[in-house]
């Protein structure tokens, strides 16, 4: 019944094995409820420096531009690693995320009943299961701020400037409170406000921001707390809201906690609702190119698509019905098997889900 648009970046190593998957199941699911999903491939990373000299050509930022809705892969490898910073393929991803205006990443954490063994932390810490999502501002803060080299006491010194606006924190801040409303209406926000001015603003703003959501309980923890309390009882946790570094940390630990980072699947928002859509996990150099890559985050990432940017719920709940089905089943890829269980590739777990669709 809907047509949408969509600009797929593959990128680098693993990129274009997961992207391909969720390519598959996103037409599997257009062909169930009659949808059409056009698919617009751009490059960006390593790969479009390798065709063109750039990280992030024009055209592929027209490309984003012009479709409804972005799906990207993962950026980088060691090829890369000593190109200068200004053209790294990450400045790609952090092209794209400024330039489509995309402040606010949503990465949810859960655990599937049938993946408990995998998840590394004792039984009781995470029974009955784990429902985290973090809210992590995405086009400011360190990754954004002044940057380079100057004379310091000791000769020349390296330097990143970490910089908040109370606008930037107050549209991440009303995200993650309005999120929260839809949850168990509780935010946690993760910052080092015992040492950073920028923390201290946060915190302002979010006790401003309270008394516009009476309903929401809002806490405050440091982040090097936040990294401890994960392991010790993330069942504590509803909303986690936090700067761009804080937030990218803590979300590649909470992705263990479910198993692996090759599960955890993210939306980048912003006012709109375009976004881009992206597994959090990178391009996985040591796998790349041997069919075993965990597809279910980028599988799931569209399933966010699915519901953040087309408001096609039933659609993204099939999707997410679909990966608890395999995962019931059995079925693992290399990174969650364990005894007992079955060893599929890469392309294989996407067929598997694209059957259950
Ligand atoms: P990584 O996430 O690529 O890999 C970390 C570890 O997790 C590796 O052992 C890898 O094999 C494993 N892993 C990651 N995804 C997996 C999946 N889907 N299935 C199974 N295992 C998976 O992080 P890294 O090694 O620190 O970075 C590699 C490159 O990726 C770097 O160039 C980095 O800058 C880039 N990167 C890109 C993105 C992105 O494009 N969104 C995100 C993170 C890192
Ligand atoms: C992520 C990645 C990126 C980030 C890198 C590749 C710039 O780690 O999406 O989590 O730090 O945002
Ligand atoms: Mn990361």
């Amino acid at each position: 019944m809907g047509e949408y648009k969509i600009a797929v970046i593959q990128g680098d190593g693993i990129g274009p094995e997961v992207t391909q998957e969720a390519i598959g199941v996103l037409k599997a699911v257009g062909a169930k409820f009659s949808h059409t999903f056009t698919f617009e491939y751009a490059l960006a990373g390593g790969c479009a420096i390798d065709a063109c000299g750039q990280c992030l050509p024009a055209e592929t930022l027209a490309a984003c531009k012009g479709a409804d809705s972005v799906m990207l892969g993962a950026v980088g490898g060691p090829k890369w690693d000593s190109v200068p910073n200004a053209q790294r393929p990450e400045k790609a991803l952090l092209g794209l995320r400024s330039e489509l205006g995309l402040f606010s990443n949503l990465r949810p954490a859960k655990i599937y009943d049938a993946l408990a063994d995998a998840c590394p932390l004792k039984a009781e810490i995470v029974a009955g299961g784990l429902d985290i999502l973090i809210v992590r501002e995405l086009t400011g803060g360190i990754y954004f701020g002044e940057r380079g080299y100057r004379k310091g006491k000791y000769g020349v010194e390296a330097f990143d400037v970490e910089a908040y606006s109370e606008v930037e924190i107050r549209r991440i801040l009303k995200n993650a409170f309005e999120v929260a409303m839809q949850r168990d209406r509780k935010v946690c926000c993760v910052d080092k406000a015992n040492v950073l001015e920028t923390s201290r603003l946060w915190r302002k703003v979010a006790e401003e921001m309270k008394s516009v959501y009476p309903l929401v309980s809002l806490s405050f923890m440091y982040v090097d707390n936040a990294a401890m309390q994960l392991v010790r009882n993330p069942k504590q946790f509803d909303v986690m809201v936090t700067s761009n570094m804080f937030g990218d940390i803590l979300s590649d630990e909470a992705s263990m906690i479910t198993g692996s980072i090759g599960l955890l699947p993210s939306a980048s928002l912003g006012d709109g609702t375009f976004g881009m859509y992206e597994p959090i996990h990178g391009s996985a150099p040591d796998i790349a190119g041997q069919n075993k890559a965990n597809p279910i985050a980028a599988i799931l990432s569209v399933g966010m698509m699915l519901k953040y940017s087309f408001h096609l719920e039933k659609e993204a709940e099939a999707i997410e019905n679909a990966v608890k089905m395999v995962l019931e089943q059995g079925m693992r890829t290399p990174d969650i098997y364990s005894d007992g269980t079955t060893l599929l590739g890469t392309k294989e777990m996407g067929k598997a889900i694209v059957e259950c669709i």
